[in-house]
């Protein structure tokens, strides 16, 4: 068997290990794939570690996205834009690839799995963190008409539509508080850390109209602190980030193994654990 892992801090819940068995298995590629906890300050070691080793390819979450952004020797396009690095492997010459499939996954999440087109779209998102950043880029991608950033610190919005402003095209993009938004939106997607601390953004309840998809990228057992706020408030479709995790681990099991997963039967197992 190849041997792939994830790493992280902690890294004890991660689910990566059981997807990635469950499309081993569907696919019969001869993947095994296990959880790494790397030291805190020394995440570049564990990687070295794990390539001189043998390894063939790492996921990467929570905190060394962006150390291993800049670890790498090259980046794919989607990662360079993004900042970080979800999906490490080498190359032919031994060189360290970083890549990002988590802009992909919320994208096909939303669109292949739940049939909610980002293309032509009134799109709100919050947060201007590492998780918005790195998702920006193949949301415009699908050529929403509008793109509102709201964050709390408005000045990190602002960043971004700068940084992304080449990638818009004919799409309005713009950046603003929470508080700032007031008509509804087609789609409203949380990227905040908010809900770790059981905040709220504080936004108006006029930004969810009566077709409003309301899609939090974290997810949990329970529906989530965001997605209940939109319930309480009139939200008819609220939608979590499982499909978006499952579909971010299929597209680095397909740059890894030019192999694509099904995705569905894998969504399913999941949310019946
Ligand atoms: P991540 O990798 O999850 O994006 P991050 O880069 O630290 O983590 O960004 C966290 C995001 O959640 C930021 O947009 C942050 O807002 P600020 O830019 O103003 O810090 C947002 N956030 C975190 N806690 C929040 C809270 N309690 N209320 C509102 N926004 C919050």
């Amino acid at each position: 068997n190849e041997l792939y892992a994830v790493v992280g801090h902690p890294i004890n819940h991660s689910k990566s290990p059981r997807i990635h068995s469950l499309f081993a298995k569907q696919t019969g590629e001869p993947v095994e794939y296990t959880a790494i906890q790397a030291p805190l300050e020394d995440f570049v070691g564990t990687v070295r570690q794990f390539f001189e080793a043998g390894g063939k390819g790492l996921n990467v979450t929570v905190p060394f996205k962006e150390q291993a952004w800049a670890l790498a020797d090259s980046r794919t396009a989607r990662a360079e834009k993004a900042g970080a690095s979800n999906t490490l492997f080498q190359d032919n010459q031994g060189q360290l690839v970083a890549d990002n499939t988590d802009g992909k996954g919320l994208v096909q999440d939303l669109t292949a799995n739940h049939g909610v087109q980002l293309n032509g779209a009134r799109v709100l998102i919050l947060g201007a963190g590492g998780a918005v950043r790195g998702v920006l880029g193949p949301i415009l991608e699908q050529h929403p008409v509008s793109l509102t950033i709201a964050n709390r610190t408005v000045a990190k919005a602002e960043a971004l539509t700068t940084l992304f402003a080449d990638d818009a095209d004919a799409t309005a993009l713009s950046a603003c508080g929470f508080e700032a938004p007031d008509q509804p939106f087609d789609i409203i997607i949380n990227g905040t850390s908010a809900s770790l601390q059981g905040d709220l953004p504080p936004l108006r309840t006029s930004v969810i109209g009566a077709d409003t998809v309301v899609y939090d990228m974290m997810y949990s057992l329970q529906t989530t602190t965001f997605n209940q706020w939109a319930l309480d408030n009139g939200a008819v479709r609220v939608l979590d980030g499982l499909g978006m995790l499952i579909e971010q681990a299929a597209e680095a099991f397909r740059v890894w193994r030019g192999v694509q997963p099904n995705t569905a039967s894998v969504i399913d197992a999941l949310r019946n654990d």
